[in-house]
């Protein structure tokens, strides 16, 4: 089983993932949100300033500087979220499209990847806000996909 966030081995995983890899990881990531058919109507057509937040979240959020906190204020996205019908489709496409740009960024080593998403991958179920149109009310983490 993969462990979260293991801040302590070989310092955190910003430092072990690097900004420069980071910031690929991001712009990869948002290239795929761009043309997947269940995210790209949720997101605004330039995501530049999209990316921009993305990328000052993750470096805090893995152990780096807090960027994002100092430029936003408190992060608390499950209530920025909220404007946004995110239902459980729309989590998993959100990790099948970072599982997939974490694949196309080598620079990211298997063990910084596994830890990266499994830490996703609670988060993206934190932000599910709505339920499945068609009546399906499972908006659990298991229903969310893992990078496997
Ligand atoms: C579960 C699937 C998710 C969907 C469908 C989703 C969708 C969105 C959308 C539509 C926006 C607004 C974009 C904009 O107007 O610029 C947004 C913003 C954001 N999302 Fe997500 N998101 C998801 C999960 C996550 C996760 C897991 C994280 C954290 C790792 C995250 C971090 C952010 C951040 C930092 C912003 C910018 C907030 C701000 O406006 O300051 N999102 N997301």
């Amino acid at each position: 089983m993969t462990a979260p966030l293991q801040l302590s081995a070989g310092g955190s995983l910003y430092e072990r993932i690097g900004p420069e890899a980071l910031s690929a990881l991001v712009t990869r990531f948002y290239m795929l949100v761009a043309q997947d058919p269940d995210l790209a109507p949720i997101f605004p057509n330039d995501l530049t300033l999209t990316a921009e937040k993305q990328l000052a979240f993750l470096t805090g959020f893995l152990g780096g500087p807090p960027l994002y906190h100092r430029t936003y204020g408190p992060p608390r996205l499950r209530a920025r979220h909220l404007p946004h019908a995110i239902t459980p489709t729309r989590g998993r496409a959100w990790l099948a499209c970072m599982a997939r740009a974490l694949r196309d960024t080598p620079q990211i080593g298997e063990a910084e990847a596994r830890e990266l998403h499994s830490a996703l991958t609670r988060v993206a179920a934190h932000m599910v806000n709505t339920a499945e149109e068609g009546g399906s009310q499972n908006t659990g983490v298991g229903q969310l996909l893992s990078i496997d």
